[in-house]
């Protein structure tokens, strides 16, 4: 689905009018889908003022609207039939007969649906469909329901849609309780689709549709199995906030996004007790935000595996826990949970390095190696583990054991925790050297501050051992290269805060077109990658 977010209804209008007009200039006798309510009336007003000025021929077009309340009689200034002709069939060229509308006042509803639907056949299928979108996710009248009816057909309105559109009857007994109307399967069947969306009373359904998953309670996410959807909205049906939270093993950062942009952050430490305190600091935290910054949707990134939403993770009390049901005991919105690694690619795609870029992988250097790959600017999970860059193979015989399971995964040779035992073991092999004297300064410890102020130091021992390093980091980034032909390659962890030394010998023993970055968001990336889940 393509979103046109425009500044207000009046840029919406337009935007509409036009892909519209564009469609009828390409094909002069397209079959167009019609559809009603407030929110089309400005693109109506635009395709009108098109005509007059000579922009717009409609005199080859055929029209079908999407729905008529049932029973209702023509005259009735609140039919759809009466509608059409108001704002749109008297002011233009037309031809009246082949515009259709599903009839009101036929005495057999289930043979007119039937008619319908076959006459939108006859004509070839609908080249565009316009679409509204209800209060409770429907379009056309395909109401919320348990199952939905897919061809033309007739249909009980909701006690939501009866009072919603009252608005534009003299009472709420004047609304018809049934409609008739296309079905999610007519709909679906045109070639092209635009949706549109304005005001703050469509935000929540609009949120459902960008960041849900598919389902019968709002019609509208069936457009999602679609090719070819544009979802022109106003800023006021697009909520822009959202509340990115970014669970690690020591803390957990919250992002409010807005319109692309950081506007608040804060952290609070990540409870390693029961599980159900810490989703509850995590949503108290969360409830906190909300109160001064109206977000409509929460993404959380986690650490650990994620199995149709149940998450867990060694270092934290989640063991098959749906962190997204669980959160919504205390707030009841739309709620994604991805992998952290993953969280922080997304992160550097749309605010950091990647932001005018296409694909992007992102790789953390830490105590393992973790990383996100984005591709057309989507998280890449696969089914099963992919994105587990740290696990890809890079000694096939004798390689190390790793605590997945496998033996010669690559994080067992370019993570911090690798550099750190080959740089002890290196040292104390030769203690005549700076990497061991500051080795034994610090409790016989090393840490990767050191190793990089042996470098600095010229440290001979220090430089073969980073040298191999490089050496296993690169093996792994030409691998990924190869497979996934980025435009960058974004470098992530502690290490590679310190100074140019990794950065430069990584691009001088790669040799490749392919960007190689530091991320530029390092800590803030997660839980604002997690925000745009
Ligand atoms: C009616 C129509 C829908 C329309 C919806 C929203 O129920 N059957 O096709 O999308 O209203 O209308 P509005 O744009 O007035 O909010």
């Amino acid at each position: 689905m393509r979103l046109i977010l425009c500044e207000n209804y009046d840029e919406l209008s337009e935007q509409a009018a036009k892909l519209v007009a564009s469609q009828i200039i390409l094909k002069p006798d397209s079959v167009i889908g019609l559809a009603t309510g407030q929110t089309p009336m400005g693109m109506y007003k635009n395709l009108v003022k098109m005509y007059e000025r000579g922009e717009v021929d409609f005199s080859n077009i055929t029209t079908f609207n999407l729905d008529e309340y049932y029973p209702i009689k023509r005259g009735n200034d609140q039919s759809y039939y009466y509608y059409m002709n108001e704002n749109l069939f008297s002011k233009i060229n037309i031809n009246i007969n082949k515009t259709h509308i599903p009839d009101g006042e036929t005495k057999n509803p289930y043979k007119e649906c039937d008619k319908y639907e076959e006459e939108i056949k006859k004509n070839g299928g609908i080249d565009l469909q316009i679409l509204g979108i209800g209060q409770n996710g429907h379009i056309g009248f395909n109401e919320p329901d348990v199952s939905l009816y897919t061809e033309t057909h007739l249909t009980d309105l909701t006690r939501n849609t009866i009072e919603a559109n009252s608005r534009f009857f003299n009472n709420e007994d004047e609304v018809p309780k049934q409609a008739l109307t296309m079905g999610i399967a007519t709909i679906l069947k045109s070639k092209k689709i635009i949706l549109l969306a304005s005001g703050a009373n469509k935000s929540r359904v609009v949120s459902e549709l960008l960041n849900g998953d598919i389902n019968t309670s709002i019609p509208a996410t069936m457009l999602k199995v679609h090719p070819d959807v544009v979802l022109i909205c106003d800023k006021d049906a697009y909520s822009g906030i959202r509340l990115g939270v970014d669970i690690g093993g020591t803390s957990v950062k919250f992002a409010v996004v807005e319109d692309g942009k950081l506007i608040y952050k804060s952290s609070i430490g990540s409870n390693k007790g029961s599980c159900d305190t810490f989703i509850k600091e995590i949503a108290e935290e969360c409830i906190r935000i909300k109160a001064k910054y109206p977000y409509k949707t929460i993404g959380v990134g986690t650490p650990g595996r994620i199995t149709d939403g149940a998450v867990t993770a060694s270092n934290l009390p989640f063991k098959n826990t749906h962190l997204a049901k669980e959160l919504k005991k205390y707030i009841d919105m739309s709620i994604n949970v991805d992998n952290d690694a993953n969280c922080a690619a997304l992160g550097e795609f749309e605010f950091g390095i990647g932001k005018d870029m296409d694909n992007i992988i992102m790789v953390t250097l830490g105590t393992g190696v973790g990383g996100g790959i984005i591709i057309d600017g989507r998280i890449c999970h696969g089914r099963y583990s992919m994105g587990e860059i740290g696990h890809i193979i890079v000694q096939s015989k004798g390689g190390l054991p790793c605590a997945c399971g496998q033996t010669g995964c690559w994080e067992q040779y370019a993570s911090v925790t690798a550099l750190i035992r080959e740089a002890t073991q290196a040292c104390i092999e030769d203690k005549d050297s700076v990497l061991y004297e500051l080795y034994s300064k610090n409790n016989n410890k090393l840490d990767g501050k050191l190793i990089f102020d042996a470098l600095e130091q010229n440290c001979p021992v220090a430089k073969k051992v980073f040298d191999e390093y490089i050496e296993w980091l690169v093996i792994g980034l030409k691998n990924l290269i190869n497979i996934f032909g980025p435009d960058a390659i974004i470098l992530a962890g502690g290490i590679t805060k310190r100074s140019n030394i990794l950065i430069d010998a990584v691009r001088k023993s790669l040799d490749t077109p392919v960007k190689i970055e530091i991320s530029k968001l390092q800590n803030d990336a997660g839980a604002l990658g997690a925000a745009m889940l």
